[in-house]
This record gives structure tokens, sequence and C-alpha cells, in this order.
């Protein structure tokens, strides 16, 4: 580790302390998750960092970053979502701007229940502040690979955007878990990076710049997502739907 994120490691433990001594309830309910290496290696700067979230907490950014495409796969979760009355739908892992609000409002009308998993207390605490207006929201600290959720416990799981950022057993075990919370019959909506066509410009300006700051993603160019699910997942179960060019991928598992 260098200098740098040694002494940004050691903000970060202290802004962990600072948060769990506010937030007592949630080390109570189970021992709090360590902060997976590949996170404070590979992306403090993105998640872990006080600035960070300053930086990356408006909906222009995270739009930039998905090249305008932000609005469109928010959508593309929404209509995916099968909301019946007093449904329970897991968001694993924080997303900045306005997706989770949106979600959370999506639900409101039908007295449904969104719950919304991070390892990250800063981003825990981060999201409790931005949707404290929607009182259907529940927060857990928890890892995505090893949630102590109990197994067909929601009726809908999203993953938004979290596997390119994760090694290879880590997105094995996140999806085997967001299968295992979802109950049969409810339905799991991964959305990620994918591998563009070739005669899509934005093939050739993402592969570098996710070479360079997020190394796991690549993998997903590489593999169909569908590689990475638990040999019981059949075909059939799958259905996958491509955006921009095929930079982007939604597939629903229904389990
Ligand atoms: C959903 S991903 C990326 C979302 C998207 N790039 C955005 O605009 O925010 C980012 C979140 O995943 C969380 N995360 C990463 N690894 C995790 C894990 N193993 N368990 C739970 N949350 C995790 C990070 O703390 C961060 O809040």
């Amino acid at each position: 580790m260098s200098e740098d994120s040694r002494a940004v490691a050691e903000r970060y433990e202290y802004a962990v302390n600072e948060y769990t001594a506010t937030e007592p309830h949630l080390a109570a309910v189970h021992s709090p998750p360590a902060i997976p290496d590949y996170l404070q290696d590979t992306y403090w700067w993105a998640y872990l960092h006080p600035k960070a979230l300053h930086f990356f907490e408006r909906e222009w950014v995270v739009n930039l970053i998905l090249w305008g495409n932000m609005r469109s796969l928010t959508q593309a979760v929404l209509g995916e979502l099968d909301v019946q009355p007093n449904s329970r739908v897991l968001q694993v892992a924080c997303v900045y701007g306005e997706f989770s609000s949106l979600l959370a409002g999506h639900l409101a009308d039908s007295g449904s229940r969104l719950d919304l998993v991070d390892v990250a207390p800063i981003q825990l605490k981060n999201a409790r502040e931005k949707l404290s207006a929607h009182r259907n929201v529940h927060y857990h600290h928890e890892d995505s690979s090893s949630m102590s959720l109990p197994s067909a416990s929601f009726d809908q799981t999203v993953v938004f955007f979290l596997l390119h950022e994760q090694p290879e057993d880590v997105r094995r075990k996140t999806i085997a878990e967001a299968i295992r919370v979802t109950r049969p019959g409810g339905k799991v909506i991964f959305v990620d990076y994918h591998g563009p066509r070739r005669s899509n410009p934005f093939r050739y300006v993402m592969k570098p710049v996710l070479k360079w700051l997020e190394p796991f993603a690549l993998d997903l160019w590489r593999q169909e997502l569908p590689a990475f699910m638990p040999d019981s997942v059949r075909p059939e179960q799958l259905q996958s739907e491509f955006y921009f060019g095929g930079l982007y991928q939604k597939v629903v598992l229904t389990v």
C-alpha cells in the first residue's frame, strides 16, 4: 500500500469508528463486515474517501460516466420490476445519484419496501441522508458476497453496476447470494458493463479507461454474465438486453 493510500485508509478507519458510534444498532445485529481488499485498494478514491462523495454524488456526474445513459438504465430496472402490494425489493450496494431515490419512490405507492445493502459505512451514511425523505428504505451493513439476510426473503433483487468492480471469486459469491435471498418465482435484475460491438466507437475509448481504473471490469467484456452464475441456473431462466451498442447489459434471472 502506498503512503497516500495508507493515509486515506487511516482517515477512513476514523470515519468508520465515528459512524459505528452514531449507528450502534448496525454493529449490534451482527459483527460488521470488513472493507474488502479490492474496495480499499482499487476503489478507495470512488467510494471510501470522504471527498469522493462530494464529487460523485451528483446525477450529472454519474450520467457523464455512463455516457448519458443513467436515466435509461434506471428506467430499464424500474420497468422490469413487478411491483405488487407490499413487495420487498433488495438493492445490493449503494449507487450515486438518484437511482435509489427513484427506486424507493417507484415502490412507495404500493406500500413496498426497499432494502439497501452496502459494505462501506460511509456509503450507508450518505444513503441515509440522501434518502431521508423516503420512509420505505431500510439499511443493512453487509458484504454482498456473504449476506446475513434470510434466504428467499425478497421478491426482487437489483444489482446495479456492482459486479464489474469485484474480482471473479467475489462476483460469483455476490451473484449466488443475490439468488439465495430472492424467493422462488422472484427476479434478480443485474445491470452492468458488457463487451460492446466492434462497430461501437466507445469500445476503443472505454477499454483503456476500464483497464486503468477498473481492472476487473473487462471480465464482463470477455465473458457473458451468466458464465459467472451457479451451474444450477438454466438458460430458460435468463433474459438479456443490451444498450448503447452493447456497452451495457441487463440480465434478468427468474429464480
Ligand atoms: C454499486 S457499486 C457502483 C455503482 C455505480 N458505479 C455508481 O454510480 O455508484 C458501488 C457501491 O458498491 C459498494 N460495494 C462494493 N463492494 C461491495 C461488497 N462486497 N458488498 C457490499 N457493497 C459493496 C461500494 O461500497 C459502493 O457503495
